[in-house]
């Protein structure tokens, strides 16, 4: 286990020791398939990078609301980030807590943290390969899963449009309050979901 492997899965320990395994298997799993996504459309992307970027993007997952309300107000934040959806909190106030635990400053990594939940109409190729990552990790599964794992070997936007779909879909049928991104990754995505491969 390398260093941040062992700090995320303390983290969960720590934080929520019952769901500690699950979401510790499913960051390694978003890490290996950053890495897989990467070497097949981004072959650029540092790959030591892209891997670290997957282990730790939940680090932040069972922070209590308390810590998110300090980081508010420690780094002088809009109050109001505190009314989005709370689903969100770990990514977009997340990224003050690896900052500060884990002493990452990695402006790229951050920003692909702090996007990973909802994503964004135009996403840098490490946003892309984190937030596909998370959606189509080995321990994920489902029909759509299936469906979006096979388009993401050959056209990776148009799995990505996929993905904004479902979620958006899922969260309107669910009645859920949803976040702008989710909106703002399909409209920028959709125009992906016509092409062949
Ligand atoms: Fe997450
Ligand atoms: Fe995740």
């Amino acid at each position: 286990m390398n260093r941040y492997q062992e700090k995320v899965y303390q983290k969960f320990q720590l934080n929520n020791a019952s769901k500690a395994e699950k979401r510790y298997n499913h960051s390694i799993g978003v890490a290996e398939t950053a890495v897989e996504l990467a070497q097949r459309f981004y072959p650029e992307l540092d790959q030591v990078k892209v891997y670290l970027t997957g282990l730790i993007h939940d680090y932040a997952k069972y922070e209590s609301l308390a810590r998110y309300q300090g980081i508010v107000e420690t780094y002088q934040l809009d109050k109001e980030i505190l009314l989005e959806v709370e689903k969100i909190y770990h990514a977009i106030l997340g990224c003050y807590v690896i900052q500060e635990e884990l002493s990452i400053t990695d402006e790229e990594i951050l920003q692909a943290i702090y996007y990973h939940a909802f994503g964004n109409e135009a996403m840098t190729p490490l946003q892309e390969v984190i937030y596909l990552a998370d959606f189509i990790e080995p321990n994920r599964n489902g029909e759509i899963v299936e469906e979006i794992r096979k388009i993401s070997s050959v056209n990776i936007k148009k799995a990505i449009a996929m993905t904004a779909q479902y979620i958006l879909e899922y969260l309107q049928t669910k009645g859920d309050k949803i976040h702008k991104n989710a909106y703002l990754t399909y409209y920028g995505y959709k125009k992906y979901l016509k092409e062949n491969e």
